[in-house]
């Protein structure tokens, strides 16, 4: 027969049921009542959080307590409408949530005129000091699943920008599809921006510490950029691209690793 300690703290992990007195037991159902009260108090708080002065009160009390950065990311998970910090900044007309989405503190979401809709989809988490804006007919969208680390900036003006699922993007990354222009004779800031396309990311792609990415470029699917790269050419799916321009280096699969495809001038055959 099994010692009746254990049955007695088996039969306690049973939420709501207690048979027993034992200390442990106590202890465990203290704890039980006091994590069912908490979420209550934080999934009350969520409900009502938002931009106003009330809603950024109500973030305010359900952070209350967590830690910064990751530490708070899993109140995103506790209810459908997400968490936007109280310290970001949203003004934008055609902002589209989808659920669970996280955004950080000081995160900057912001419109220029005739901007396009701007998109997170389902679980996207945004991190500290991450600007993003459309303007002038640009549309952003983030795939679900995505994460943008802090103080990375995503600029959709004249061009659409398009990231997708399950990317990580790592902090400090930029994303720009549009020049001023550079005509002599004549002030930058007088010259009106021009593009040559868009931007697009790959679903499962991870870009390095402040990548930057420029205008008419595509990152393939699963495609790895280094640290400190600048993207101006599209980099292949699952391909490993680095430096400055951005060039290719190796492919995940090993199948399709150049350095071993191609003939090397130096190599004796
Ligand atoms: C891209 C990366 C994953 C490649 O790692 P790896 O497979 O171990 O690559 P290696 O270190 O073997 O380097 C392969 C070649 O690429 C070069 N390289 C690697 N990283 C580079 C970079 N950031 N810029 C320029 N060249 C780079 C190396 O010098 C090496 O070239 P060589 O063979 O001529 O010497 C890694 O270098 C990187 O940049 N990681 C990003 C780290 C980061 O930003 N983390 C943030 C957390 S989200």
């Amino acid at each position: 027969m099994a010692p009746s300690h254990s049955t007695s703290i088996a039969r306690c992990d049973a939420p709501g049921v207690m048979e027993g007195s034992s200390p442990g037991c106590l202890r465990k159902l203290y704890r039980h009542t006091r994590n069912q009260l908490h979420n209550a108090w934080l999934r009350g708080c969520l409900k009502h959080s938002g931009q106003g002065a009330f809603g950024c009160l109500a973030a305010r009390l359900a952070s209350w307590g967590t830690m910064p950065y990751h530490g708070r990311a899993f109140l995103a998970e506790m209810t459908p409408r997400g968490f936007v910090a109280p310290s970001a900044a949203i003004s934008h007309p055609d902002l589209r949530l989808g659920k669970h989405v996280y955004i950080g503190d000081h995160v900057v979401i912001s419109f220029l005129n005739g901007g396009g809709p701007l998109e997170l989809q389902d679980q996207v988490q945004l991190y500290g000091d991450a600007f993003l804006q459309t303007g002038s007919g640009g549309r952003l969208r983030i795939g679900a699943g995505t994460h943008i680390q802090p103080g990375c900036h995503i600029h959709a003006i004249l061009a659409d920008i398009t990231i997708g699922k399950q990317v990580e993007i790592a902090p400090g990354c930029g994303f720009y599809c549009y020049d001023h222009g550079i005509d002599p004779g004549v002030m930058i800031m007088e010259q009106p921006l021009k593009t040559k396309g868009g931007i697009s990311v790959g679903d499962g792609a991870w870009l390095g510490h402040r990548v930057t990415v420029l205008q008419g470029v595509s990152i393939g699917a699963g495609a790895v950029i280094a640290a400190g790269s600048v993207v101006v050419h599209s980099i292949p799916d699952n391909a490993i691209a680095a430096g400055v321009p951005a060039r290719v280096i190796r492919y995940r699969s090993a199948a399709n690793d150049i350095s071993k495809n191609e003939s090397t001038p130096n190599t004796p055959t």
